[in-house]
């Protein structure tokens, strides 16, 4: 599988490694008691989650797999509210302080409110969760990984994904999308897509990071290749956990 990396059992050699894995198996997060995934899609602005969340969702549905769908920052009133003041592109002199607690309280609320009910029944899909945060807010802000992933584990009260899709696309080929949806659809970017390269290069390296950290689960996809290829990819991973899951 080109686009799908799967060689991170390779990375169990490093100790560090193997203790990080150990710990994840033995005191990780809440997957074990649960009865449905949770899978998240991540990425920068027009990678494709959107695209790829809809594409999988209607996999789910032809499966007759139940499912809940939700974007963050938002998916419930009042996170929607705090969106509004996230993406806001005259919201200029909000602090990174304030960014930061913004995302993770909309983050609580719909952890509360939809995502742990709804996983006593569904599968959840989200498009952006708490390695959002860590990528940009960590990384993109310079706020620090450790601290960014301890407000999460708050935030989420420790609900964390089976799987999580990152699409891997260069800053480049996104610059390209953007100014196909900003001219011929005449889209509006909000206030964190109109950040400049750099910024995006720090979230960049932020997912890679993750991807160092947590291959178990958090999967490289190659976002640069057709829609079709890359929905292939997810779906053929995805499978194993809905297998898991005794879904399929
Ligand atoms: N693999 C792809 N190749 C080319 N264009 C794509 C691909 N996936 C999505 N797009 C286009 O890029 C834009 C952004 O996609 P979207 O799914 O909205 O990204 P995101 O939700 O990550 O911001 C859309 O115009 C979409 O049609
Ligand atoms: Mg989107």
């Amino acid at each position: 599988m080109e686009g799908l990396k799967e060689d991170w059992i390779k990375s169990l050699s490093n100790p560090l490694m193997l203790f990080s894995y150990i710990k994840h198996t033995l005191f990780g997060e809440k997957l074990s008691e649960r009865k449905f995934p949770l899978i998240s899609f991540e990425g920068i602005d027009f990678c494709g989650k959107s695209t790829q969340a809809k594409l999988l969702a209607k996999y789910l549905k032809e499966k007759g797999i139940p499912y809940r769908q939700f974007r963050e920052p938002g998916g419930v009133y009042i996170s929607e509210k705090i969106r509004n003041i996230l993406l806001d592109p005259g919201n200029k002199g909000l602090l990174d302080t304030t960014e930061l607690l913004l995302f993770a309280a909309a983050r609580a609320q719909i952890v509360g409110e939809e995502i742990e009910p709804s996983l006593e029944t569904k599968l959840v899909l989200l498009d952006r969760f708490h390695d959002s945060s860590v990528a940009y807010q960590g990384f993109g802000r310079g706020m620090g990984y450790k601290f960014v992933k301890e407000l999460q584990k708050y935030a989420t009260k420790g609900i964390y994904p089976d799987r999580t899709y990152w699409f891997n696309v260069s800053i480049e080929e996104v610059a390209k999308r953007k100014q196909v949806l900003t001219t011929n659809a005449n889209t509006k970017l909000d206030r964190i897509e109109v950040s400049k390269d750099n910024f995006y290069q720090k979230v960049i390296d932020g997912y890679k990071h993750i991807a160092r950290t947590e291959p178990w689960r958090f999967k490289t996809i190659n976002a640069k290749r057709s829609i079709d290829e890359i929905h292939n990819d997810v779906i053929n991973d995805a499978n194993k956990v809905l297998q898991k899951y005794n879904l399929l």
